[in-house]
């Protein structure tokens, strides 16, 4: 149901806390201005004050947020979102290297990815690839998540001299729970102690049957050290998207997901946006959680500047008023106006269920004192 907390109800009636606490115990009901009272309540004491209710519900506040359903003949083919994953130390990363031609593992602090990367791959055939690499530590539980959740493919890479561990199991688990395809990788063929064999029947009994079991979820042999198999695995993709048909319509309004979001000392609150659906320009309002902004500038994977990214595309973006969460959903809406209106509606309704949430657990901690 929905709830104000007292002191809230005051200051948007700029009444004192402690009249409204004073006329709710006129009315038999004892609360503290720290607690939470129900919509049909506050109505009651709005208008013992004078005022008049209105109430500003989630679909009149969004409505302006374009819903629009994408109609067939508006959609076109965009790059599949592939998101490597497995237990840290496998090789995700140099892997990722590999297939970019670049060099991100051996700069990273302790040789450890600490956050989601966001890449654009052209494969020799000429196919548009984004890749999301992730974590493979114990501790980023929730940006693995994450990068199922936004992805179209995980490719899990397992590592052949060590095969399936604690958190090769996890991304098993994120994967399934997002419903996404996997295709394994079982990489660092290229040392001695490569037992691939162990990598696929350990993966049996987390219900991954790779085609080399004669099951039906790919599997790859490859080194990203000596680049053994990296074209397998470029296939694998391709056929894998093939098969998914993946299309977005990118002639509407932006919308996507935010993978990653930091506050920049020279550049402020700095978003890494993967747009899921139309096209993100520069100049455009949105909103993004709580968050709203004006996209001042747009920078791809590789830092430079650009001014419209479209479906399947991760992006920086520079802008907002504050920093967002990573995992809000970014929409852009027609009129700075309203962005301002549903990121204050959805930081007050934010606040508004944790005030609630706070005063059941004091209500409970006196009970159980009783
Ligand atoms: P996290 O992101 O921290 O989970 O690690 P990661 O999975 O990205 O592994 P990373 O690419 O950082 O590689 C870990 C170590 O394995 C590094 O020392 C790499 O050089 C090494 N390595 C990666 N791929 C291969 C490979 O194909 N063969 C061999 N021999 N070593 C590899
Ligand atoms: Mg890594």
């Amino acid at each position: 149901p929905e709830t104000i907390v007292v002191q809230e109800l005051a200051n948007r009636m700029a009444e004192r806390a402690a009249d409204v606490v004073k006329s709710l115990m006129k009315m038999g009901m004892m609360v503290s201005m720290n607690q939470a009272i129900d919509a049909d309540t506050a109505e009651l004491v709005i208008e013992e004050f004078g005022h008049k209710a209105v109430r500003v519900s989630d679909s009149d506040v969004e409505q302006v947020i374009d819903t629009v359903v994408d109609s067939e003949e508006n959609l076109l083919p965009r790059a599949p979102v592939v998101t490597i994953m497995g237990h840290v130390d496998h090789g995700k990363t140099s892997l990722l290297d590999r297939i970019r031609k670049a060099n991100i593992a051996t700069g990273e602090a302790g040789g450890i990815t600490q956050h989601i990367g966001a890449y654009q791959v052209k494969t020799p055939s000429g196919q548009l690839v984004t890749f999301l690499d992730t974590p493979g530590h114990a501790a980023f539980t929730s940006m693995r998540a994450r990068g199922a959740n936004v992805t179209d493919i995980v490719v899990l890479v397992v590592a052949a001299d060590d095969a399936v561990m604690p958190q090769t199991v996890e991304a098993i688990h994120h994967a399934k729970a997002a419903g996404v395809p996997i295709i394994v990788a079982i990489n660092k063929m290229d040392k001695h102690s490569a037992n691939p064999t162990k990598v696929r029947t350990d993966l049996l009994q987390h219900e991954i049957v790779v085609e080399a079991m004669s099951g039906d979820v790919q599997d790859v042999e490859v080194s990203a050290h000596t680049g053994m198999g990296i074209d397998k695995l470029l296939e694998a993709i391709s056929l894998q998207a093939e098969i998914l048909e993946l299309k977005a319509n990118p002639n509407r309004d932006g919308m996507g997901a935010v993978v990653e979001a930091k506050l920049d000392v020279g550049r402020g609150p700095v978003a890494t946006v993967l747009v899921q659906n139309g096209t993100l320009r520069k100049g455009d309002i949105f909103v993004v959680g709580q968050k709203w902004g004006k996209v001042r500038a747009l920078l791809n994977d590789k830092g430079e500047t650009i001014t419209e990214a479209g479906p399947s595309t991760p992006v920086e973006v520079l802008g907002l008023n504050g920093t967002p969460s990573a995992g809000d959903v970014l929409n852009v809406v027609p009129t700075e106006a309203q962005a301002r209106e549903i990121a204050d509606y959805r930081e007050q309704t934010t606040k508004d269920k944790r005030a609630a949430a706070g005063a059941a657990t004091t209500l409970e901690q006196l009970m159980a004192k009783a």
